[in-house]
């Protein structure tokens, strides 16, 4: 199995840890989530390992807040029984996918709950807290508070009704508390009344001229999101309130009935999975401050990335910021956004009942550059880029040369004198160094997408070299040898550089050869991996075509409630 492996990482190489933001365990991953977030930093942390450097790949679920409890109520659960079920549930599809976690935790865990009152301790030392009264809607027949989620009333913009008090599905419009027009309590439908209440809050506003440092003086951190970020900070921050009255979330020391606000845990959910993975607080520590941390996000959490997380992290004078954060747009689906009531949606479940992960992991990839800027998921694109790429150039070159030698060199890598190799010869070869290179490169830079078209690119010219060649009916047995011997370097080649991209294929293709993929690394995609004269066993084709009957299929699902 190629998911949550750890194999091939190297002790002895360059520190990362790698994170992608924490799915909310509320309701069931779909494609979108994979696109900005989860593919990108898989590849990028596969790359990693690959090239030989010491990797920690975390995720988590997300399992607290308001909108967890309403919906666990909704379905008749405890909170903790509903998050259970998501947490499993995300990780076995996450898993099908080949995402190689080091570990997918979840920030109910103990771990997290020691650390996130390890931070509030420290940043209440450090004079970064202070409490104040604000008034909370309050339902009488409950007998609780009713925070974000939990009142439901008309939008106060677009006269939406049925909206959550703190934003307007409708609209888009965020609301603050007390906004909400004709606020009913989620629960029962009485009108709240207001209740005074303490609440701790966090002076992010203090933060502003190091934030601004960090913002500016780090280059990895893409310029147009900076730019965004730098122009709220530039219209005053807001001090954060951090707690909420609710018993479901990580308690506040020495209170009651009183949690941590969920965007406070959470991030410390990349760190205390760490702490869990190692196994102390004090390796987890020791491997954040060797670590180039590089936080994966989608671009709806920029907010909370580029300014809590940063400000709560300097806020300790404990641990260092990230170095990176790289940042993706939305992915929509036919040209509407996701959503789940309207059926207009592909779940990674559904897609997975339908296609082999891989496909999914090369479109995507194919759809989204390293920017902010959203991009569509269509079933006609997913087949034409899967039929004409996939299959068309790599599994084909793969299979023709596979075939070839079968059929004209008794099913033996042929035996060649290298120093008969001519210029076309050595171009193959020259080009295959080149695409492992610049791909390693690109990669190095959050570039996925056009790390793939690199390789794509050299898919190209080695189906272009070898029918050039025609050694089908070429006469001169030498070079018949000679074309077939560079190809499967081309192939080998192809192996090794797809399988940050498509760890099952690379698998299968090594499998196929009798070549050990776990010790492989990225360097072996311009040597000779498969020895001159070796014999190869049974093999099939790499890839299947994407029939139009089952996009159909697909496409007549969409919207149909
Ligand atoms: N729980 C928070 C993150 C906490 S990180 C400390 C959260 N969860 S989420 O489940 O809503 O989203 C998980 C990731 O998927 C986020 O990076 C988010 O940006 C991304 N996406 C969610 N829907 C998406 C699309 N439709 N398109 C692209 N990315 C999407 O946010
Ligand atoms: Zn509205």
């Amino acid at each position: 199995m190629v998911c949550f492996t750890t194999e091939n990482s190297n002790k002895n190489g360059k520190k990362y840890l790698v994170t992608c933001a924490l799915p909310y365990a509320n309701g069931p991953l779909h494609l979108g989530h994979i696109r900005s977030t989860y593919l990108p930093a898989d590849i990028y942390a596969r790359y990693l390992r690959l090239a030989g450097n010491d990797v920690v790949f975390v995720c988590a679920t997300d399992e607290h807040g308001t909108p967890i409890v309403a919906a666990s109520e909704k379905a008749g659960k405890t909170p903790q029984a509903f998050v259970d079920y998501y947490h499993e549930r995300d990780k076995a599809e996450f898993s099908q996918l080949g995402f190689s976690f080091d570990i997918f935790y979840r920030t109910s865990s103990p771990e997290n709950k020691e650390l996130t009152q390890h931070f509030f301790t420290r940043l209440s030392e450090n004079g970064h807290i202070y409490e104040r009264e604000v008034s909370q809607a309050y339902c009488e027949k409950d007998k609780r508070f009713l925070p974000d989620r939990f009142v439901i009333g008309t939008c106060p913009h677009c006269g939406s009704e049925g909206q959550y008090s703190d934003y307007c599905d409708n609209c888009g419009k965020a609301l603050t508390a007390g906004e909400i027009l004709k606020p009913k309590c989620l629960h029962c439908g009485t009108t709240p009344t207001t209740r005074i209440t303490k609440h701790y809050f966090f002076r992010l506003s203090s933060f502003s001229d190091s934030l601004r440092d960090y913002l500016k003086g780090n280059r990895e951190l893409q310029a147009p999101v900076v730019n965004y970020v730098l122009d709220w900070i530039g219209k005053g921050l807001n001090d954060w309130d951090i707690t909420r009255d609710l018993d479901w979330g990580v308690p506040v020391p020495g209170e009651h009935g009183m949690v941590f606000y969920v965007w406070f845990d959470a991030p410390i959910g990349y760190m205390s999975s760490t702490v869990k993975l190692l196994g102390s607080r004090e390796k987890f520590a020791e491997r954040w401050r060797d670590s180039k941390v590089v936080h994966f996000i989608g671009k709806d959490i920029i907010y909370h990335h580029f300014l809590f997380w940063p400000a709560m992290i300097a806020g300790t004078k404990e641990f260092k910021l990230p170095e990176a954060i790289p940042v993706r747009g939305y992915l929509n689906l036919q040209g509407r956004k996701f959503s789940k009531s309207k059926n207009w949606f592909v779940s990674l479940e559904d897609y997975l009942k339908a296609f082999p992960p891989d496909y999914l992991r090369y479109y995507v990839t194919s759809i989204t550059p390293h920017n902010v800027e959203d991009a569509d998921f269509y079933w006609k694109d997913f087949s034409d880029k899967v039929n004409n790429e996939l299959v068309a150039s790599i599994g084909n070159f793969v299979h023709r040369t596979l075939t070839l030698i079968k059929r004209n060199a008794d099913s033996r890598i042929p035996t060649i004198d290298t120093s008969q190799l001519d210029d076309a010869d050595k171009s193959v070869l020259a080009r295959i160094t080149t695409a492992k290179t610049r791909t390693a490169e690109l990669l190095e830079k959050y570039e996925v997408k056009s790390g793939l078209e690199e390789i794509v690119a050299l898919s190209g010219e080695l189906n272009r070299y070898l029918s050039s060649r025609e050694p089908w009916k070429d006469t001169d047995a030498g070079r018949v040898a000679r074309t077939l011997y560079i190809s499967t370097r081309g192939i080998t080649a192809l192996g090794v550089l797809l399988y940050p991209y498509l760890p099952f294929t690379s698998e299968k293709l090594f499998d196929m050869l009798h070549i050990d993929a776990k010790k492989l690394r990225w360097n072996d995609a311009d040597r000779e991996l498969l020895k001159q004269g070796t014999v190869l066993g049974e093999f099939a084709p790499l890839f299947v075509k994407v029939d139009e009957t089952q996009i159909a299929a697909q496409e007549e699902k969409l919207g149909k409630v």
